[in-house]
């Protein structure tokens, strides 16, 4: 497949020479659905703005289609849109609003009757026609948000959390939902959300977004195991951390020194030298405890446990050790540890990452 859209060396912003998101450089394929991850305020909207072309590129450049759309006026890039707030006409019906774009496209009635039923049918919504936006669920006027954005036949879909005005379970439901219409269309996506698991499971590929900037692109898979930066792991949930040295390089991996540990090893992210300061980090789960030392060449930290809290599947420990506290996941069925226990925290270096403390990264 080659590449549908193109940003290239973007820079965006709302006032001449101030940039929210610099040197932004990014190619989707026809038909993938890409995601937007990043904390609030990072730029995504601001990005979506500028597919949509309701923000100008100060820099850079913006194709579609194998043609340039730098400056291509808003309403004559065929994009459809749906935002976090509905943005439904209250006054209007179902039918009214799905088939709003169409007429202002002067479609033929006919064919207008058609295409309207055809989008509120593949959201799931046929026989809701007549209803008002405020006689629907949440769920349901963003499904006919969903359809006023796909009865254009848009070349590309751009959705800005769509989903987050929801509960949580029709969340789930929705954004399986949302995937499936997609792939029935083939049409290209890209969605903006700040919930890593929506991203993870939605999506084809991945923009980890921080302060204007892409962190880290890559299938859910790549960023969830092989995170690149230390706030893409931050962000993939990998919240546990501590300092140390490297006293040497062993291919991929890299052997660490922490105050008062045992000899550390840890995949090594971005090249550390030896003798350089590194955050290793490792995922709650990840970890295991022991009551005892396993074998003295798998690094371990001795450690307390703290607070236990039990949550169902699993039981979270949060322990201390001479170097860090760290919060451990254990499933239920193997979590007998008490709090005040002495345990081993057992590091084994698949599960470790280093980052280089470099000053650059978070
Ligand atoms: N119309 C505007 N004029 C000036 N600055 C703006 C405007 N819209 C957004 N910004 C600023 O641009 C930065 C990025 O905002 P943006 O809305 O793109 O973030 P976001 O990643 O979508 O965040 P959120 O997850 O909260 O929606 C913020 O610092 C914001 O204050
Ligand atoms: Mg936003």
């Amino acid at each position: 497949m080659s590449s549908f859209l193109e940003l290239s060396q973007a820079a965006i912003g709302y006032k001449k020479d101030e940039y929210i998101v610099e040197d932004l450089n990014l190619s989707v394929k026809e038909g993938e659905l890409i995601s937007f991850l990043g904390p609030s305020g990072c730029g995504k909207t601001t990005v979506l703005r500028a597919i949509a072309g309701f923000v100008d590129l100060q820099k850079g450049k913006l194709s579609i289609a194998g043609r340039d759309y730098t400056k291509v006026a808003a309403n004559k890039r065929n994009i459809g849109m749906v935002f976090q707030s509905y943005a439904l006409f209250p006054h209007l019906s179902v039918f009214e609003n799905v088939a709003f774009g169409l007429r202002l496209r002067r479609v033929e009635k006919l064919q207008i009757k058609t295409r309207v039923d055809e989008a509120l049918a593949m959201v799931g919504l046929t026989g809701f026609d007549g209803r008002l936006p405020s006689q629907l669920s949440g769920g349901q006027q963003q499904r006919v948000a969903m359809a006023r954005a796909i009865v254009i036949e848009p070349q590309l879909l751009l959705l800005d959390e769509p989903l987050s005005n929801l509960d949580a379970k029709l969340r789930v439901e929705l954004r399986a939902e949302l995937k499936k219409v997609q792939r029935r269309l083939g049409v290209t996506m890209v969605y903006v959300t700040h919930d890593q698991e929506e991203a993870l499971a939605l999506s084809d590929r991945v923009v980890v977004m921080n302060a204007g900037k892409i962190e880290q692109i890559g299938k859910p898979e790549e960023i969830y195991q092989r995170p690149s930066t230390l706030f893409a792991a931050h962000f993939m949930g990998i919240s546990n951390h501590l300092e140390a040295k490297v006293i040497a390089k062993d291919g991929d991996y890299l052997r660490l020194a922490a105050a008062n540990a045992s000899e550390l090893i840890a995949r090594d992210a971005d090249d550390a030298k030896i003798g350089q300061s590194v955050t290793i980090t490792f995922r709650p789960s990840a970890a295991e405890l022991s009551a005892e030392k396993l074998r003295d060449d798998i690094p371990y930290l001795e450690a307390k446990i703290m607070i236990k809290t039990f949550k169902g599947e699993a039981v979270s420990y949060f322990i201390k050790t001479d170097v860090a506290e760290f919060e451990v996941e254990i499933p239920t069925e193997k979590a007998h540890y008490q709090e005040e226990d002495k345990v081993f925290l057992i590091l084994a270096k698949e599960i470790c990452i280093a980052f280089s403390n470099n000053g650059e990264k978070e």
